[in-house]
């Protein structure tokens, strides 16, 4: 039977993805994209799932989370780096890629839109202010569900200490190199720290923490809670009162604040590395 719809999309995105194989397989940090996509798309559907979107927005949430990053393959490919600032914007080069193709024909324009609007911004530092409620919360459940994966990718990268091998995705930082004080402020009054001013793997990792700030999805402090991030981060790195209380903090923040998008039951997700 002739496929349709997600499924369709689905395909598409395999098919895709393979038009990069070098030889019989995607090069490493291809691949690493490849199943980082899977895990957003199946992030994207868990907290929609579980903050009670009809079965047809989970959907569109688990396509949003699957196309988010097609920019990267084309962009990798030419450039040979992740960085946008020296190569392209890749969402803009993801929503280039899906016109070109058409890959969401079969859709209702609404949910094209959508779909079109929540991967464009997926990698703005800030959202602008005007966007409209359903475009929103598109657009934050793509951040949080993208989130939730980096801090598996990373954490469990540092864990098993293939942090070492892969340069492009930690920005070439010194993987031993100290906290940086500037980075430590910005953590205590809860500013954003930005890419730019980061120079080690101390200082990614406390960008990390401070993110879970911007989580938008009840649901997300749910699956961050369970995957025990705060705890993760404390130890990795280096002793410190600042830094305890810094990694309490925000774990009392998930427990305790209201998220901009409750859960419809948060206690029922079900137990999955985030
Ligand atoms: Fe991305």
């Amino acid at each position: 039977m002739k496929k349709k719809g997600a499924p369709l999309i689905e395909c598409w995105f395999e098919r895709y993805v393979a038009t990069f194989a070098e030889g019989a397989s995607l090069p490493f940090l291809l691949q690493l994209k490849y199943d980082h996509s899977l895990r957003v798309a199946e992030n994207c559907r868990t907290l929609a799932h579980h903050s009670g979107w009809s079965d047809e927005d989970v959907e569109t949430a688990y396509l949003v989370g699957l196309l988010h990053d097609t920019g990267r393959f084309s962009q990798f490919r030419e450039y040979r780096t992740f960085f946008d600032r020296v190569s392209v914007d890749h969402a803009v080069r993801g929503i280039e890629i899906l016109r070109s193709f058409n890959v969401l024909h079969e859709l209702p324009a609404a949910r094209r839109r959508l779909i079109h609007e929540a991967v464009s911004l997926h990698n703005r530092k800030i959202l602008p202010a005007t966007l409209k409620p359903p475009i929103a919360r598109y657009a934050c459940l793509i951040r949080d569900a993208d989130k939730i994966d980096i801090f598996k990718v990373v954490l469990d990268a540092i864990d098993d200490g293939s942090i070492a091998r892969m340069p492009e995705l930690t920005f070439h930082l010194d993987l031993k190199g100290p906290l940086s004080p500037d980075t430590l402020t910005c953590l205590r009054e809860r500013k954003a720290i930005a890419y730019e001013q980061i120079r080690s793997l101390n200082d990614l990792v406390v960008l990390l923490l401070s993110w879970i700030y911007e989580l938008a999805f009840e649901a997300s402090h749910e699956l961050i809670l369970r995957a025990q991030v705060p705890d993760r981060i404390r130890s990795f790195l280096p002793p410190g009162d600042e830094i305890d209380t810094g990694c309490r903090a925000a774990g009392e923040w998930m427990r305790t604040r209201s998220a901009v998008y409750p859960a419809v039951c948060p206690k029922m997700i079900p137990g999955q590395g985030a």
